[in-house]
């Protein structure tokens, strides 16, 4: 027992004598923090400990000033050979040099270490370079500013959602519709007969101006490459409210397809718009609020399990068997919609079909300028041509396009839009929207328009939905 005492007192004198700080548990995190580095640096010589008001004497782990993607610090405990100080620390806080080590390194690192240059990881290889990955980022810096110097006619801006990513993963993960088989590019166009008395089409057209409360906002698939999930939902939801003349205002829920509609889809690995018509047509779906979305947190291909069925019940309609996931929700209705229709690739029919009916779907090709889109018309630029292939990449999308409009030039022409959703949140482009060019097909968006109706009848808009408020 004696012994035991004293070995146990001899430890805590070891720990005495200065390596306590070594033991605390709080100390790990800072052990392990990810190194500064002197390659790559941006600002080696800012002033991070005085912008932060001072220095703190003994030891705090919480003296610290974000630099890059990690933090540094100004205490004192910093003070060492290989050491997470800011760089700023010596001068600032010492009023000394720095102790420089080799040729111009004020630090030292292991080889291995690691950092972060935006999507690029950068390792301190053997011959005490840093040697980064040559990924082509998704918010590359030059190409935003390209894009805001030049007269592209839309701004662009780095977004922090998908910092750090490289392009081929936005291609791979914000995406997600696959081009339709020829056979389903070949479908017949719907024959519009348009009057060019009666069928005047206004210069501006806004969906959520003429249908107030029944065109609904967009989403956001984050890491999920189902955008033919979220587009067929958002132009099914808008054409149920419109046309049950607000009595039922469903937002349906893309999580319902992404894991039910499952026979020839990929879930959050991509999927096509017309399995997914098929899947509202025959089977339907339930709310968003019911069947919430749930953004893959491991592998984007997860798709979870499905977790609502239904059977017919007669008529052509259909009811769940299973309550909502969301065990908060008790209305687990059903909705489906009428077999989809082909619009022409005309810019007027889609118009009107819009003015008439609403929002339609359309797919589109995205290349690597759309990520950092933020306002304006947008049209695919040449910013990225001089750069190796890697830059330049494109994938299919698919988005819901609501109106269209006009923009006057000062010299006199004007410069035509469509308006559309895309399904990158709220705070992508003008409030989740963007613009683009309309009556040249750019990036492919009038080459393939679809449209819908909800299954509606007039039971529905007498009863009204109990989704709806105003019918509880
Ligand atoms: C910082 O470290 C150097 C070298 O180990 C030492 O000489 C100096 O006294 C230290 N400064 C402070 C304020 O602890
Ligand atoms: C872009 O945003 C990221 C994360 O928000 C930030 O770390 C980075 O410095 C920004 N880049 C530019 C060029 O503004």
């Amino acid at each position: 027992m004696k012994l035991i005492l004293f070995a146990v007192s001899l430890l805590f004198l070891v720990v005495g004598e200065g390596t306590a700080d070594r033991l605390l548990p709080k100390r790990t995190k800072r052990e392990l923090a990810s190194p500064l580095h002197v390659g790559g640096i941006r600002d080696p010589f800012g002033s991070y400990c005085q912008r932060r008001g001072g220095c703190c004497p003994g030891r705090d782990d919480l003296c610290t000033v974000p630099y890059l993607d990690t933090i540094c610090y100004c205490d004192l405990f910093c003070n060492r050979t290989i050491s997470d100080c800011c760089p700023d620390f010596w001068g600032h806080c010492l009023g000394v040099e720095p102790p420089f080590i080799g040729k111009n390194r004020y630090i030292m690192f292991f080889t291995g270490q690691t950092y972060k240059e935006n999507c690029n990881l950068c390792t301190c290889g053997k011959s005490g370079r840093w040697e980064c990955e040559q990924s082509a980022c998704l918010m590359e810096p030059d190409m935003i500013q390209a894009v805001n110097r030049g007269n592209y006619g839309w701004k662009a801006a780095n977004y922090s959602q998908f910092y750090g990513m490289t392009l081929d993963e936005g291609i791979r993960y914000r995406l997600g519709t696959q081009r339709p088989s020829r056979t389903i590019m070949n479908m017949n166009e719907i024959q519009m007969n348009m009057d060019p008395q009666n069928d005047r089409l206004p210069p501006y057209f806004n969906s959520a101006e003429k249908w107030p409360g029944k065109i609904h906002e967009p989403l956001d698939q984050g890491n999920c490459a189902a955008s033919w999930a979220f587009s067929t939902a958002a132009v099914a939801s808008d054409r149920i409210s419109i046309q049950s003349m607000g009595h039922m205002t469903p937002q349906l829920s893309p999580q319902n397809l992404i894991s039910c509609d499952t026979r020839n889809q990929g879930g959050c690995a991509g999927g096509r718009i017309d399995g997914a018509w098929w899947y509202l047509r025959r089977r339907g779906v339930v709310t968003e609020d019911c069947y919430p979305f749930q953004p893959p947190q491991q592998t984007p291909a997860e798709v979870g399990r499905c977790m609502m069925q239904s059977r017919s019940v007669g008529r052509g309609k259909r009811q769940a068997t299973q309550r909502c996931p969301n065990s908060h929700n008790y209305h687990n209705d059903i909705y489906q919609s009428t077999p989809p229709y082909r619009l022409s690739t005309n810019e007027k029919e889609i118009m009107k079909e819009i003015k008439d009916n609403g929002p339609v779907q359309a797919i589109m090709e995205v290349h690597e300028d759309f990520f950092v889109y933020k306002s304006g018309i947008y049209k695919h630029t040449d910013v990225s041509f001089t750069k190796p292939p890697q830059y330049r990449k494109h994938g299919t999308h698919s988005v819901r396009i609501t109106g269209w409009g006009e923009e006057r030039n000062f010299d006199g022409t004007s410069k035509k839009y469509w308006i559309a959703a895309n399904s990158w949140g709220k705070n992508w482009g003008e409030n989740g929207y963007f613009r683009i060019a309309r009556g040249e097909n750019e990036c492919e968006i009038e080459a393939f328009v679809i449209g819908a109706w909800g299954r509606i009848t007039m039971e529905d808009i007498w009863l009204g939905h109990p989704q709806n408020p105003q019918n509880p």
